[in-house]
């Protein structure tokens, strides 16, 4: 089979699409013929020799696919070939088959094209896992998502609309009319605006009960001063580096907590986990079109490497798609 390989790291030129042996499928996994993968911000990172696939992944980047099951290992059961399918992957989405461990799957939502289901594992897991999972965000409370426009933004905003939370944004202004569109009540400007400011004025002083952050040491401190009283800030991005300083007096005073977590590392069963949670609870969300796939391109995957670039301007706004 082809996949995109990566001989030295580098600029997007470093990828190159090239012939590699065919994944051999453990006993407990599928092999997925794949239809379409997206980029996510890892896979600039792993391209660029800064984050290596965790060991047994596959070499290649992609972090999610759709596709059809084209084999099923002896011990899984709930699957048969044929079948489309979206997988959330340790890598090896850039690839024209990939090995999955059967608890890394999801059907294709109905109501999604095969295609845009590829725009939809990596951010609903991820979000799920962290917003609902870990922070418990709870209807009426308020969730501040950061990079809103990002692939995971948009999937944060629009799932936390769908639990009942009053959601704020931030992003470029150009992205605000899109994500008002999709439910954020307030949209920050945090080029030109404080986002604590804006969040304690719309809050009446009281703050986000739950912040979702991707700029890590950068934000540290205002994300803690934007807090609510018992508010959950969760860190899943380095953007802005990552040795930050944390006043504990701050955080004590709020009885508030900080998490950082990761999901690629993430041992099979725990992802099977958070993937059997999304099944249940996100799905049908996804189904009823309360919360959609958010597709700003899609590129061919021989082509990764303009999706890349298109990726690296930040002017995007949801997922880049990458098809077969
Ligand atoms: N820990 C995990 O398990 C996990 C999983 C998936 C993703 N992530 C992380 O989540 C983040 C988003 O991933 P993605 O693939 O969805 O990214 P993406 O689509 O490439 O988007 C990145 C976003 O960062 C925004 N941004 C840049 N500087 C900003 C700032 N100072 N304040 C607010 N937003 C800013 C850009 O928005 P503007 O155009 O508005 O500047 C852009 O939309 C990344 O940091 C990624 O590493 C973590």
């Amino acid at each position: 089979m082809h996949a995109m390989t990566i001989p030295k790291p580098g600029g997007p030129e470093a990828l190159v699409w090239a012939e590699v042996p065919d994944p051999q499928p453990g006993p407990d996994e599928v092999v997925v013929d794949v239809r379409a993968s997206a980029v996510n911000r890892a896979d600039l990172l792993q391209r660029q020799g800064h984050y290596p696939p965790p060991p047994g992944a596959p070499a290649y980047p992609g972090l999610e696919c759709s596709g059809v099951v084209t084999e099923v290992g002896a011990e899984v059961t709930g699957w048969a070939v044929g079948q489309e399918v979206c997988a959330l992957l340790a890598g090896g989405g850039y690839a024209e088959r990939v090995a999955v461990p059967a608890g890394q799957l999801l059907p294709v939502p109905a109501g999604v094209d095969l295609v845009d289901a590829a725009a939809l594992p990596e951010v609903a897991c991820t979000v799920w896992s962290n917003v609902v999972q870990l922070a418990r965000l709870a209807k009426g409370e308020t969730l501040l998502v950061h990079g809103g426009g990002s692939g995971i933004g948009t999937f944060a905003v629009q799932l936390g609309v769908a639990l009942g939370a009053t959601v704020v944004a931030t992003a470029r202004a150009e992205k605000h009319e899109r994500l008002r569109e999709l439910g954020a009540a307030h949209t920050v400007d945090y080029r030109e605006q404080d986002f604590v400011e804006e969040v304690t004025r719309v809050t009446d002083g009281r703050g986000a009960d739950v912040i979702l952050d991707i700029m890590g040491a950068a934000y540290l401190p205002r994300n803690v001063a934007a807090l609510a009283t018992g508010g959950r800030l969760v860190v899943i991005g380095m953007q802005g580096g990552r040795k930050g300083e944390l006043d504990l007096g701050v955080l004590l005073a709020k009885r508030a907590s900080v998490h950082a977590t990761t999901l690629r590392s993430r041992p099979p069963a725990e992802k099977a986990e958070i993937v059997r949670g999304v099944r249940e609870q996100v799905w049908p969300l996804v189904e009823a079109g309360t919360v959609r796939p958010i597709v700003h391109a899609r590129a061919r995957l021989a082509d990764a490497a303009d999706a890349h670039r298109l990726v690296e301007t930040n002017e995007h706004l949801g997922k880049v798609l990458l098809v077969r």
